[in-house]
């Protein structure tokens, strides 16, 4: 059935699906890693593909940009499309000293600065956590192709432009990088038992004002997107 926001139909949709922030980027990466791609969604441009890579079938799709947007597509495809594994690609500010520009982060886990945890009325605090099936999985795949990623705590924040200075706190705390909608995915798919894992390329360095060109971002874009895509053909 179709929902208010994806017009596939039960069964349009792989068990895997890799998504990217940017719809265009769900296009594109349909178009050049699928084979035979398929698009079942064009519902407010938010484009969702299905097609196989390596003879394994795979959907892509974008996810917009922060929870609440990631939080209603991901849930849709967990509980409304049968969907097992979400693997989200996206990028992140560097916070950790360590993180530069270009590095690939595989986030284990997501803190957060949002409140959508408080819907689930918890008397704690939750901890967003990656599946470890699908985190062990792309470390393999990292190591066996040469690509070095950091593996740790990610922040998914609700501000892009935020007024205060708080990266610095969370640098304390061993953060290694910020973006915007890891937590939510992690967090609907304990509460739909199913698995997500974020892989990041840095696009930027908050801290010390350094960003990369669309163009210089292509070498890591393909980096990340090999561990997604030969990670969703192995689970
Ligand atoms: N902040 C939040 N989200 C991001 C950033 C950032 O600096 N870079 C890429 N996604």
């Amino acid at each position: 059935m179709p929902t208010p926001h994806n017009s596939a139909s039960k069964g349009d949709i792989a068990k895997t699906v890799i998504m990217p922030g940017d719809p265009l980027r769900a296009k594109f990466i349909a178009e050049n890693y699928l084979e035979s791609p398929v698009c079942y969604n064009e519902v407010r441009g938010m484009f969702g593909y299905t097609g196989t890579y390596k003879g394994v079938r795979i959907s892509v799709q974008g996810s917009g940009m922060g929870m609440p947007s990631m939080g209603i597509y991901s849930w849709e495809l967990f509980n409304e499309y049968d969907v097992k594994n979400i693997i989200r690609t996206g990028t992140a500010g560097a916070i950790s000293d360590g993180v530069n520009l270009r590095d690939v982060i595989i986030a284990m886990s997501a803190s957060t600065n949002s409140a959508y945890a408080s819907q689930y009325a918890l008397p704690g605090t939750y901890a967003p956590t990656a599946s470890w099936e699908i985190l062990s999985k792309a470390v393999e795949v990292a190591e066996k192709k040469n690509i070095t990623c950091h593996v740790g705590n990610i922040l998914s924040s609700d501000t892009f432009y935020d007024d205060a200075d708080s990266l610095s706190q969370w640098q304390k705390m061993g953060v290694l990088g910020i973006e915007m909608e890891t937590a939510a995915l992690y967090m609907n798919a304990a509460r739909s038992g199913k698995n997500a894992l974020c892989i990041l390329t840095v696009s930027d360095c908050p801290l010390r004002n350094l960003s990369t060109s669309a163009k210089e971002r292509q070498t890591s874009f393909r980096d990340m997107m090999e561990i997604a895509l030969d990670t969703a053909a192995n689970i």
